[in-house]
C-alpha cells in the first residue's frame, strides 16, 4: 500500500521550548502557531513485503544511516500502532529551504505521519494524527492542522492529552508572514539540543513557564476578538523570553546573529513609524514578521533595503494535511 501527503510548516507565535519527557516529546509548556501556506513537505510511502528494511530518500537523494535510523525509529512507533509488519519505502521531497532553518521537521514528520498511517490502511482521527506526528519532532504535531493551532501540552505520562486542536481555520482570519532570510549556515544549537540545555540548567527556565501561561491566555483572547496589536505584542514579547533563556544556560547560547537585531530593530523603529508588525525567531538567526494585508507591500519594500536581508519569502495562512494521488 501507498500513500502521498503533503504538509505544511507552522511558526509558533508562542514557542514550544522544552520537554518533561524526551522519548514521548511532551513538552512543558502549550504553544501556538499558525501554518503557513508556502513551505510544506511531500512524502509518499510504500510499504513493501519486497523489502528487507526501511529505505529513506530525502529530496530525490537516499538519505545516509543516520537520517535513515531516525526515520525508522519513527516507522516503528507507527508499526506498534497499525500493527503494519512490512518495511517501507520513503519518500519526501522539501519545498522549504531547508539550510536556511526554516524548521522542515515539522512539516517533514506531519507529512510521515499522515503517509505512513494512510500507507497501513488505517484510519485515524487528526487528533490520533498529531500525537504520532508529536513523536517524530514536537512542533509538527502542531501541522496537521491549518489555521491558528493550539498544542495542548497535557499532563499524562502516556501523552494521550498531548495534541493539537485548530482553533482557527486558514481562512478565518487573513495575516501576512514574511520570512526573513539573513543566513543560510547551518545552526550549531540545534532546537532539541537548545530546549534541552535550558530545561537542565538555565535559572530563567522556569520564569519562562509562568510567563509563557499567561502569554497564551493572552495570545488565544487576541485572537478570539481578532485583535492584530495584542496579538503581536504577545507574541513577539514571547519570542524574546524564549530566546532570553538560552542565555541563562550553562555553557550559554544565542540563536542571534547581528543581521537578526538588525531586522528586529527595523521591524520595530518602522512600528513607532506607525507600519504595525511585529517579529518572532525560532531556533536560528532568521526572522518572521507578520503584518496586516494592508500594510505587507510596504514591509518588503522597507526591510529588503537593508544590506543584511538575503530574501524576503511572503508567506500567508496555510491549509493542513492533504492527501495527494499517487
Ligand atoms: C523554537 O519541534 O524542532 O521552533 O521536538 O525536539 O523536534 P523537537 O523540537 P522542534 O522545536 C521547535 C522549537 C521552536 C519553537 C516552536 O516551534 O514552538
Amino acid at each position: 500500500m501507498k500513500a502521498t501527503v503533503r504538509a505544511h510548516t507552522n511558526i509558533a507565535l508562542i514557542k514550544y521550548w522544552g520537554k518533561r519527557d524526551e522519548n514521548l516529546f511532551l513538552p512543558t509548556n502549550s504553544s501556538l502557531s499558525i501554518t503557513l501556506d508556502r513551505f510544506y513537505t511531500e512524502t509518499t510511502v510504500h510499504f513493501d513485503h519486497c523489502l528487507s528494511e526501511d529505505v529513506f530518500w530525502l529530496n530525490h537523494v537516499q538519505a545516509d544511516q543516520k537520517e535513515t535510523k531516525k526515520i525508522r525509529a519513527f516507522l516503528n512507533k507507527v508499526r506498534d500502532l497499525t500493527g503494519e509488519v512490512r518495511s517501507a519505502r520513503v519518500e519526501s521531497v522539501n519545498h522549504v529551504p531547508t539550510a536556511s532553518g526554516f524548521a522542515s521537521s515539522a512539516s517533514g514528520f506531519a507529512a510521515l505521519a499522515g503517509a505512513t498511517v494512510k500507507a497501513s490502511g488505517v484510519t485515524l482521527s487528526e487528533r490520533e494524527l498529531s500525537q504520532i506526528a508529536r513523536q517524530g519532532s514536537g512542533s509538527a504535531c502542531r501541522s496537521i492542522f491549518g489555521g491558528f493551532v493550539e498544542w495542548q501540552k497535557g499532563i499524562a505520562t502516556d501523552g494521550s492529552d498531548s495534541y493539537a486542536v485548530q482553533l482557527l481555520d486558514q481562512k478565518a482570519w487573513d495575516l501576512r508572514i514574511l520570512a526573513i532570510e539573513v543566513s543560510t549556515e547551518a545552526k550549531k544549537v540545534l532546537s532539541r539540543e537548545g530546549m534541552k540545555r535550558t530545561v537542565a540548567t538555565s535559572p530563567f527556565y522556569q520564569g519562562w513557564l509562568k510567563a509563557t501561561e499567561v502569554d497564551l491566555v493572552t495570545a488565544k483572547k487576541a485572537i478570539a476578538q481578532r485583535s492584530f496589536t495584542l496579538l503581536g505584542e504577545t507574541l513577539e514579547s514571547n519570542a524574546l523570553k524564549m530566546h532570553a533563556t538560552t542565555l541563562g544556560a550553562d555553557p550559554p547560547f544565542m540563536y542571534w546573529q547581528s543581521s537578526t537585531l538588525i531586522v528586529m530593530e527595523t521591524v520595530q523603529a518602522l512600528r513607532d513609524k506607525g507600519l504595525e508588525a511585529y517579529f518572532t525567531i525560532d531556533a536560528g538567526p532568521n526572522v518572521k514578521v507578520i503584518c496586516k494585508p494592508e500594510v505587507e507591500q510596504k514591509l518588503i519594500n522597507e526591510l529588503s533595503r537593508l544590506d543584511v536581508v538575503k530574501h524576503i519569502y511572503p508567506c500567508q495562512i496555510g491549509p493542513g494535511l492533504c492527501y495527494l494521488e499517487g
